[in-house]
């Protein structure tokens, strides 16, 4: 099974050479499945969501999509009031979706706040009831791939000089550990990377994206991830524009640790 995970495409302040190439690039590599880790747009107005939608509706598989903190409006009185209501009108009504396929079980859950205890709300975060969500879910879960998907990230990349992981993160990791979740997808930075977090038998992979097409550049070009999945292996190719076109320019592979939980008792 394959998925990209592409990620802040910002419409409303993106590239449309690279919107093009992109849409060009994923019909062409077919994967089963597309997830868009949030900032669908650039600052949650009609007409960029109805963009977003029409991007969306353009690829003939099916999307999988979270918001981030730029679908939330700005310092208007929506964003206290309603503040996903245009997200869900032109995108999708649930804000924490899951999805279970062949050999994944996803989990999308919401980061984005209008308002948090900090100076910067364009950071994120994760309650308790979303980490309570995370664990029914995947406790019910029976695919051999655990997924899930934010849109602020956990790991920062040892390169990178701005901590915007989520708020809550510790408690959140160990509701990680204890699911054995196996890989975290996320975006925010524009900035692509793999982190990886060994805990006992159990490997995790925090795999970022860049943006797929915004002219948001931070020291790396627009890009995304394609992951190729059996019941046991996984290929990660991180892709990078670069002269009208995507290409991989570096590609891992990781091997399931286990695939069945210990039993208990
Ligand atoms: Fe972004
Ligand atoms: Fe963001």
């Amino acid at each position: 099974m394959k998925i990209a995970h592409i990620s802040d495409l910002h419409f409303g302040a993106h590239d449309p050479a690279v919107l093009e190439a992109l849409v060009a690039h994923l019909i062409e590599a077919g994967p089963h499945l597309v997830i868009a880790s949030g900032d669908i747009t650039q600052s949650a107005t009609e007409a960029e969501f109805a963009a977003a939608r029409a991007f969306f509706d353009a690829l003939p598989m099916e999307v999988f999509v979270i918001p981030g903190n730029h679908d939330l409006p700005g310092l208007d009185l929506t964003r206290f009031l309603n503040p996903f209501g245009r997200y869900k009108r032109h995108l999708i009504d649930e804000l924490n979706p899951e999805l279970a396929a062949g050999p994944v079980h996803i989990k999308g859950i919401n980061t984005a706040r209008r308002i948090l205890p900090h100076w910067n709300w364009a950071n994120g975060a994760v309650s308790a009831k979303q980490r309570r969500e995370i664990a029914r879910t995947f406790e019910a879960a029976t695919a051999p791939w655990r997924i899930l998907v934010l849109h602020h990230p956990l790991m920062s990349p040892k390169e990178f000089p701005l901590d915007v992981a989520v708020f809550n993160k510790r408690p959140l990791l160990e509701t990680i550990s204890e699911q054995r979740i196996d890989i975290v997808l996320a975006g925010h930075q524009h900035h692509a990377y793999i982190e990886t977090r060994q805990e006992e038998a159990h490997k995790t992979l925090f795999v970022s994206a860049s943006t797929g097409m915004s002219t948001r550049l931070r020291r790396q070009p627009q890009g995304f991830n394609l992951l190729e999945f059996t019941d046991t292996t996984l290929r990660i190719d991180q892709l990078r524009y670069a002269d009208g076109r995507f290409t991989t320019f570096e590609a891992l592979s990781h091997t399931k640790s286990h695939t069945k939980p210990a039993a208990s008792g």
